[in-house]
């Protein structure tokens, strides 16, 4: 079993996290200080060994890991032409854009929110429509009625992050449905972005409900993005796909892609395969580890801090932390002055807010929210 214990040096790896800003103490971009499961090292090194690293295709391991990975946790069976392999999502955000959407259009999306859903729509020359989120019974949901008010003729896309990123919610069957329902009523495509499916915290209690679980109406509208990068630490790497059911959606994704996207890494391939593969019993551990680092930066920081606002986080290890009732006018800027580097929830959509990232050693998170809840006092 992985120890999740072990402090790693990144610092000097070129490391975006860590090699940003070398004077702060990194929690922000959402990789974790992990080494992978083993199994992907060693595919990697194998991979390595063959010393040529020519132009790769999908090889059949890949797809048969792929595919099965696809049966085994949404129950959905993909014929191979369903999938198509892209060397990271926010590339197909915006592909997705401007395979849909032509200049004075516009796309939808709720924030807060993972920054580039409030920015691809320039790569379209389109606008941005964002609701935020609202708090219905204590649970952060979508406010229906603002979209309803807001979606125009020009509409053509809603951008969904579920998981949600910041947010942690893992949306229910019946949310996502609704969404679904709200895009066939406004004839917008739905683009599903799910790389953070396999953080769930506690499947049992929040399980997953992708967009291929629709009924094959709704389904019909929608592209699903999927990717081990986030739950494997292989976002480095640069490997995601996208399952595009719908024959005329998946040649208009497709043809939109025209020369802009790079080949897929050699490399990537064969570490995907592994991590679906066999990744399995460290993903057990990996999600283990998470849920008490949660508990502890929940606890500490809602008894620590008064006003901040934590939502109970369902998935990922990213938490959003509201500090617009805390008196803290500039959250980002505290954090930072006590050594922290953060993200700064004005790139999310919502000024006053932080997102930290928890995937680390439990000891560096304990330190970080000592001196974070010192940081935000008012
Ligand atoms: C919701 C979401 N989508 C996409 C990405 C990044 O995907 P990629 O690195 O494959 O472009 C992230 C990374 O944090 C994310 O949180």
């Amino acid at each position: 079993m992985q120890n999740f214990d072990t402090e790693l040096v990144r610092r000097g790896t070129g490391s975006l996290k860590w090699d940003r800003r070398a004077d702060l103490d990194p929690y922000w971009v959402a990789d974790m200080d992990f080494t992978s499961p083993e199994p992907v090292i060693e595919a990697i090194r194998a991979r390595v060994g063959h010393g040529v690293f020519g132009y790769a295709l999908p090889h059949a391991g890949l797809m048969e890991a792929v595919q099965s990975y696809l049966e085994k946790r949404i129950g959905y069976t993909t014929p191979e032409e369903e999938i198509i392999h892209l060397g990271g999502l926010v590339p197909a955000l915006s592909l997705a854009a401007r395979a849909f959407g032509n200049s004075g259009d516009a796309l939808m999306t709720s924030a807060p929110i993972y920054p580039p859903f409030l920015g691809i729509h320039n790569d379209a020359g389109m606008q941005v429509i964002s609701t935020d989120h609202i708090e219905v019974d204590g649970q952060w949901t979508f406010d229906w009625d603002a979209m309803a008010a807001q979606v125009t003729p020009q509409t053509k896309l809603f951008l969904l992050s579920n998981p949600q990123n910041p947010m942690g919610r893992v949306f229910t069957e019946a949310e996502i449905i609704q969404l679904a329902t709200f895009c066939e009523t406004h004839d917008l495509i739905l683009i599903s972005d799910e790389i953070h499916c396999d953080l769930i915290l506690d499947e049992a209690a929040t399980p997953h409900f992708s967009a291929l679980n629709l009924p094959s109406s709704l389904r019909d509208r929608t592209i699903t993005l999927l990717a081990p990068s986030k739950t494997y630490n292989i976002a480095g790497l640069g490997y995601a796909f996208a399952v595009i059911p719908n024959d005329s959606l998946r040649r208009r994704f497709t043809a939109a892609r025209g020369h802009t996207l790079p080949e897929i890494n050699c490399i990537a391939y064969y570490a995907a395969e592994a991590a679906y593969r066999h990744g399995e019993p460290w993903r057990q551990d990996l999600i283990s580890y998470l849920k008490k680092n949660r508990d502890l930066l929940t606890s500490t920081l809602r008894e620590g801090v008064p006003g901040a606002k934590v939502p109970d986080i369902e998935a990922t290890y990213l938490a959003w932390i509201d500090c617009r009732e805390t008196g803290v006018e500039k959250p980002i800027e505290a954090a930072e002055n006590a050594g922290l580097f953060l993200s700064d929830g004005a790139f999310f959509g919502h000024e006053r807010c932080i997102r930290m990232n928890f995937g680390t050693q439990a000891s560096r998170l304990e330190a970080a929210l000592e001196k974070l809840v010192t940081a935000l006092q008012p």
